[in-house]
């Protein structure tokens, strides 16, 4: 199933919420979604628990690299730096660029709105 913007429902508290943070993620498909998040979520929970197609095999352990995206909007100062765990997972994924991340490794906050990310290829559920 692809996703599509309709298959994305706003729970109405979070969608109007004037706290909610706006990630920015572009799909498989060069599609992109505004989707709302709270400060603490992970970057890769907010893509996932929207409904859009991300394999995030180990959960969020930074032990699988499937949940890779590329930050297209929002490299700086807003995003923590890289750790060597996500780094050496990064090594093991394919498409790497110098704008690459483990969504699972983003703690949203506030200064985070706007963030803009792509969606890793190989990156899609086979299930
Ligand atoms: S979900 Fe596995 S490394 Fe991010």
């Amino acid at each position: 199933m692809s996703p599509t913007n309709a298959a994305i429902r706003l729970p109405d508290p979070l969608a109007e919420s004037e706290n909610a943070i706006i990630i920015r993620v572009i799909d498989h498909e060069g599609v992109e979604h505004r989707l709302p998040a709270l400060a603490g979520w992970r970057v890769m929970e907010v893509i996932r628990d929207w409904g859009l197609d991300i394999k995030a095999e180990c959960g969020g352990a930074c032990a699988c690299a499937t949940c890779h995206v590329h930050v297209v909007d929002g490299q700086g100062p807003a995003l923590p730096e890289l750790s060597d765990e996500e780094a050496d997972q990064l090594d093991t994924a394919f498409f790497v660029q110098d704008n690459s991340r483990l969504a699972c490794q983003l703690l949203v906050t506030p200064d985070m709105d706007g963030l803009a990310v792509q969606l890793a290829p190989g990156t899609q559920r086979t299930d």
